[in-house]
């Protein structure tokens, strides 16, 4: 177990990839927190699977784009755990359209949770990080983040505002010893791909080279070699897991 004795904080932890990165992390000895904005049942379910690996799992009610939510969450983290060693941010959220069906609110919505949301987590983590002089910070971007996608014009602008967040804090936190990464998944079935139309979720996988869609597993396996010391050397980069959509 590489990571026993860490302790994690996984943002958007009740459903889809965060579920799984969090489960995986305890699977790797991590304690772990996640917190979410509706999914109790789900939130709580996560939990008791960590607790089966005889590891710990705060769940906290928090909303992201909440300062103070997330100022008590560390609090709480930090209380109980007495350290953080990792953050991986994956809270997200998608309102599809194109731009000029597109409201006003569905753009701050997005805005606000994929990308200040990211900006509130990275800052308090960098913040403790960089005086325990250790830590690893994991981004949830996307692939549209970096191509762009048709409807997607608030999604794409918020995921490559993750990228090029991520690449400006390595370089602010690499001399504190704390890594700064974030992994780019293509289409990964979840409660978000459900809400595609069938007809793109089958583009989706043609796009691919390795004709399929990836597993959360699939991210999460990225995300716990990341907070590994065999990733020690590596900070402020992009990682596709894809299967080759985008190449
Ligand atoms: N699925 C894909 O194909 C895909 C591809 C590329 C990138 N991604 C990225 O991967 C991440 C996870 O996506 P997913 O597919 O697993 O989504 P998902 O199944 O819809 O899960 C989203 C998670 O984020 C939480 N969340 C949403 N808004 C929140 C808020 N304001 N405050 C706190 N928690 C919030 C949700 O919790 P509650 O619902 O309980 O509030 C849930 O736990 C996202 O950043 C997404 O953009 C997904």
């Amino acid at each position: 177990m590489d990571l026993l004795g860490k302790s994690a904080i996984v943002t958007g932890g009740s459903l889809g990839i965060g579920a799984t990165i969090a489960i995986e992390l305890a699977r790797e000895g991590a304690d772990i927190a996640i917190n979410y904005r509706k999914h109790d049942a789900e939130a709580k379910a996560v939990a008791k699977q960590i607790e089966d690996f005889g590891r710990k799992c705060l769940v906290i009610k928090a909303d992201v784009t909440s300062y103070s939510d997330a100022e008590a969450m560390f609090k709480q983290v930090l209380d109980t755990y007495s350290k953080l060693d990792i953050l991986v941010c994956n809270a997200g959220i998608n309102k599809d359209r194109v731009i000029w069906k597109m409201s006003e609110q569905d753009w701050d919505n997005v805005i606000n949770v994929n990308l200040k949301g990211y900006f509130i987590y990275n800052k308090l983590a960098a913040a403790q990080f960089k005086d325990q002089r250790s830590g690893k910070i994991i981004n949830i971007t996307s692939i549209n983040g970096i191509r762009g996608k048709f409807g997607q014009c608030n999604y794409s602008a918020s995921k490559g505002g993750i990228i090029a967040l991520t690449k400006a804090l390595a370089k602010e936190v690499g001399k504190f010893n704390v890594n700064v990464n974030t992994i780019a998944p293509g289409m990964v079935m979840t409660e978000m791909a459900k809400n595609i139309p069938p007809e793109f979720l089958q583009k989706a996988v043609d796009e691919t080279v390795l004709g399929r869609v990836a597993t959360t597993e699939d991210i999460a396996n990225v995300v716990v070699f990341l907070c590994t010391e065999k990733a020690r050397h590596i900070t402020g980069e992009v990682i596709k897991v894809d299967g080759g959509q985008y190449i």
